[in-house]
């Protein structure tokens, strides 16, 4: 199908509305797609909504007609049945193996046959998650970045059992957006975070030892390596509670010591210091 084709075609289900949800909603909307979301509770929708609506007004790179398009097919709900709508769906509920399986067995129940099904995890096996959702051939890993209405890269990842033309559709589906996808077989961490989780642990390490406070090493990083944000800036807005899980599931299966989480990472989140998305991380957001 041609990106005008799957645009008028496709419905497009997002299950989650955190930070990756309610950021891919927008960034499928603007790109002219008729968008589904789904959260278990409003109270997400009542907070982020009108965020996500200026988000799809401001994205300038897609065209005035396919932005109001979206913004005038975005249609959210609590109810789950909603989403039996949908062609294409992609979860990001908590990084938690249980919460995920369950989603996908409810979803399967009601999906049409013929909808693929794709998840955000960064980090959990996607052959696993592929097997429990009852549908592997349809099943594929769509790693997506923060913030998605603004980067371009989109993992793709396929497993064993992945239908060809799946992988064919998920890959136009990403160009559609405007983004690039890239390929990979199923494997922990993916290509990015098996890279940038040990940086960033290192980066945490560094703070955790009296070597430097958060604001030097960003910009340590920043001027010497010329990458645009530090990393713990970075995890700021990642949310140090997500990397502690993506952290938690790549020590499992790697079983590397710089994959295992520091313990002042345990410590901020136990205290509820998340992030940019709780007001304070390892910067102060209030
Ligand atoms: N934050 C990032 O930078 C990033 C980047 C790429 C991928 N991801 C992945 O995206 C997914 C979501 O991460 P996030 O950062 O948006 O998290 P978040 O904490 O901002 O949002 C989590 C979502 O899960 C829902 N949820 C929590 N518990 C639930 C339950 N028991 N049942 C149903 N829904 C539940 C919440 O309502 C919310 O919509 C994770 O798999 C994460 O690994 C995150």
């Amino acid at each position: 199908m041609n990106p005008e084709e799957l645009r008028k075609k496709l419905v497009v289900g997002v299950a989650g509305f955190g930070t990756m949800g309610s950021e891919l909603t927008a960034a499928l909307a603007a790109a002219g797609f008729r968008v589904i979301a789904w959260n278990r509770s409003e109270e997400r929708f009542e907070k982020l909504v009108p965020r996500v609506r200026r988000l799809i007004s401001r994205q300038q790179n897609h065209p005035e007609e396919h932005r109001q398009r979206g913004l005038k097919l975005l249609e959210t709900t609590t109810n789950l049945e909603r989403l039996a709508e949908a062609r294409f769906v992609v979860e990001n509920l908590v990084e938690d193996r249980a919460v995920k399986v369950d989603f996908f067995k409810k979803l399967n129940q009601l999906a049409h046959p013929d909808a693929v099904f794709a998840t955000n995890t960064s980090s959990l096996p996607i052959a696993e998650l592929a097997e429990a959702s009852g549908r592997p051939g349809r099943f594929l890993g769509l790693h997506f970045f923060n913030p998605v209405t603004r980067m371009e890269l989109v993992e793709v990842v396929r497993h064993p059992g992945l239908d060809e033309s799946v992988l064919t559709m998920a890959t136009s589906l990403v160009e559609a957006m405007g983004k690039t996808p890239v390929v990979l077989n199923d494997a922990p961490g993916f290509i990015v975070n098996r890279i940038l989780v040990t940086m960033v642990n290192e980066a945490i390490r560094l703070v955790e030892q009296g070597v430097a406070s958060p604001k030097q090493v960003d910009t340590a990083m920043k001027l010497g390596t010329g990458v645009p944000v530090g990393p713990l800036k970075l995890l700021d807005l990642v949310g140090l509670d997500t990397h502690l899980r993506v952290c938690e599931h790549l020590y499992e299966k790697l079983g590397e010591p710089q994959f295992a989480p520091p313990e002042l990472l345990k410590r901020l989140v136990k205290e509820g210091k998340t992030g940019r998305k709780a007001g304070e991380g390892f910067y102060s957001y209030r």
